[in-house]
């Protein structure tokens, strides 16, 4: 009897062991540290900029004046006249368009011995102007008259129409000719819809065009430059590449209306202005305001690229219109000026000063090269028609720049017929690097964390060129940057770092939204005319960002990725520039997670790592008076014998940072 019970209850120890020690394994993750299996591309964590939401006139590009060349649809939209012209055609808009196709209009003003304040004109910039306290405003205009003088009064007005900043400028004759006239003041108030008056006091006929008025506090302090605490948003993630101008944008509702580089560079009254495709694009968010005055034209954008340290990636249109939209094709026979643009593209950007387009850039002011080594061509365009052409720019490219990288449309939707046929074909062809497009719901994101797993590791690199979790649907109004999307997107991202061998670029989009002014949502950074701020999956993104390292390493549960059993999601790197190695984990269940962490392969760590924290609950948002509702919380974490108790709140995204 003795002896039975003595065998039950070593045979219960035994069990209890073993069950001790299974649970034991699976509580523990393990990282190799010292096998490094893939290189992340220092491209990895982008940024996509798009003219979307205000954002380059109305966002970043920091012009105050709307429609300053009267050049939009209703040459005075924005503009109102101040008092009551004596006679008919005291304020007439000219069109040149014989002698002048890129800037045809300008204001003809006559004035009948008026008295200060009597006659002038109001702009009420995009959605009003934000104007702050004690800055410099800076004015200019380009004037013509024959004889005589007129005095103008500058002003900007509150919303209760007192006065917040002035000063005087004179317009003397200019011989017929035009004239730039300049005037700066500096502003006694805050205000976040301000107006800008210009009174005119005087007599006789004047002309006007390129009215402006710019703050003096822009981006690195260049006069008519971009809006700082927006580019200051990109500059602090440390983007990897910036992809520019679009989006949709490239391509155009019609072939007219895409975008055509050319015409953005060089001085700016000779930029021909277009409508924004944004402007009319939803009936539920119209936008009639909406131009492109390609004020912030390509060589700013390169000039941007560099500032922030990010690779310069622009999309070219491939001689195809939206495709959702009038769908327009250039014949074959006729692609030519389409793939010489993109040959001249990389000219202006790389060329020697002696050549014709180098030395374009040079003039412009940068005779150094910008160092381009991929573009897109075409942006989300599919079907065989899409292939033939991307097939020419492709031949055209790589004869004269063979190591020249090109990135191809994989169309809409990542899966589907559009997708499959295309993913098939670019295959076919070598493609250097696929863009994929991903609008999706939260479930979708975590779903697919282990999308890449299987992605051929010879095949073509693959570019997450757009994507956001939509917390309601694609294009719904509905749609909101709350915690729960920018944890999925969290989720997914550890798996596109683990196959950092495939995936080497990746960004969200679309970038900015004015919140008086935006078409689309999610978007990543928010801003009104005064200030901004970033959402929970802006700092999703620069937590990943800034935390990137350069190579992944494997981390395991049990010999498996972590990516969604038991709502966990892991990817591990190590940085070889700072000897750190980064863990990142979300956990995206209600509950606690508990693990340990056993780092191999390496012979000690520091006894303290740092842990960087984003949590919230799942439908929480940052706001304008919230800004940093969801934000990062760092902390120190203890690393012993090479182990540390990860303990992950609820619905979290931890960066673990350990000094090797
Ligand atoms: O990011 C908004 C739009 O979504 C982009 O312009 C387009 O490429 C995609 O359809």
């Amino acid at each position: 009897m003795m002896k039975l019970k003595q065998l039950f209850l070593t045979g219960l120890a035994a069990t209890l062991l073993n069950v001790f020690a299974v649970a034991q394994t699976n509580n523990v993750i393990t990282v190799k540290a010292d096998k490094p299996y893939a290189e992340i591309q220092p491209t990895m964590w982008g940024v996509f900029f798009e003219d979307i939401n205000l954002g380059a006139d109305g966002g970043i590009y920091a012009e105050l004046v709307k429609n300053r060349s009267f050049e939009f649809t209703k040459a005075m939209m924005g503009w109102k006249i101040l008092g009551k012209p004596k006679t008919e055609g005291d304020f007439l808009v000219i069109n040149r368009h014989e002698e002048n196709t890129n800037n045809p209009r300008f204001l003809r003003t006559t004035l009948h011995n008026a008295a200060q304040r009597t006659i002038g004109l109001t702009n009420e910039g995009f959605r009003g102007m934000g104007i702050k306290k004690d800055l410099r405003y800076d004015f200019s205009a380009l004037v013509r008259r024959k004889s005589g003088s007129i005095k103008l009064l500058i002003e900007l007005a509150n919303s209760k129409d007192e006065v917040i900043g002035k000063t005087t400028v004179n317009v003397e004759a200019t011989n017929g000719e035009w004239k730039k006239i300049t005037g700066s003041f500096t502003a006694s108030a805050t205000e976040l819809k301000a107006k800008f008056n210009i009174w005119m006091e005087g007599d006789g006929e004047t002309d006007f065009d390129m009215i402006s008025l710019f703050p003096s506090d822009t981006w690195k302090g260049r006069p008519g430059g971009m809006r700082a605490d927006m580019i200051q948003l990109l500059a602090d993630m440390k983007p990897g590449f910036i992809r520019f101008p679009g989006g949709c944008i490239v391509e155009g509702f019609e072939l007219t209306g895409r975008y055509q580089w050319k015409k953005t560079i060089g001085a700016i009254e000779e930029r021909q202005l277009i409508i924004n495709r944004w402007n009319t694009e939803f009936a539920h968010r119209l936008t009639p305001d909406y131009f492109q005055t390609f004020g912030l034209g390509f060589y700013e954008y390169f000039q941007l690229a560099e500032d922030i340290g990010a690779a310069p990636l622009p999309i070219l249109n491939c001689g195809m219109a939206c495709q959702f939209n009038s769908a327009e094709v250039v014949p074959m026979n006729q692609l030519d000026p389409y793939v010489q643009d993109a040959l001249d593209l990389i000219e202006f950007a790389n060329g020697a000063v002696t050549t014709q387009w180098g030395k374009v850039r040079a003039d412009l002011g940068h005779p150094q090269p910008f160092n381009l080594k991929m573009m897109g061509v075409g942006n989300e365009n599919w079907g065989p028609q899409y292939v033939e052409r991307l097939q020419l720019f492709v031949k055209a490219i790589k004869a004269k720049y063979p190591d020249f990288k090109i990135v191809s449309s994989s169309g809409t939707d990542p899966n589907g017929e559009r997708f499959d046929y295309l993913n098939g074909e670019l295959r076919k062809m070598n493609a250097d690097i696929i863009d994929e497009h991903y609008y999706r719901r939260p479930e979708w994101f975590l779903q697919n964390a282990s999308r890449y797993d299987n992605y051929d590791r010879k095949g073509p690199k693959i570019f997450g060129g757009e994507y956001a979790a939509q917390s309601d649907k694609t294009v719904s109004v509905d749609n909101k940057n709350n915690w729960q999307t920018a944890l999925a997107e969290a989720a997914f991202m550890t798996g596109m770092e683990r196959n950092a061998d495939v995936v080497t670029m990746a960004s969200y989009a679309p970038l900015f939204a004015h919140v008086d002014g935006w078409q689309w949502t999610p978007d990543l950074i928010w801003v009104n005319n005064l200030t901004s701020y970033g959402t929970p999956n802006y700092h999703v993104q620069k937590m990943f960002a800034i935390n990137k390292g350069t190579h992944a390493v494997s981390i395991l549960s049990n010999g498996s990725t972590i990516a969604g059993k038991d709502s966990l999601y892991a990817a591990a790197a190590i940085d070889k520039t700072t000897g750190e190695l980064i863990l990142k984990f979300v956990n995206a269940s209600a509950t606690d997670i508990t693990r340990n962490v056993a780092v191999e392969g390496i012979k000690k760590t520091a006894a303290l790592a740092k842990q960087i924290v984003l949590t919230n609950q799942l439908n929480k948002v940052n706001s304008f008076d919230k800004p940093f509702e969801v934000a990062p919380v760092e902390s120190d974490i203890a690393v012993k014998n090479k182990k540390l108790n990860l303990q992950l709140k609820p619905y979290s995204f931890t960066v673990i940072k350990v000094k090797l």
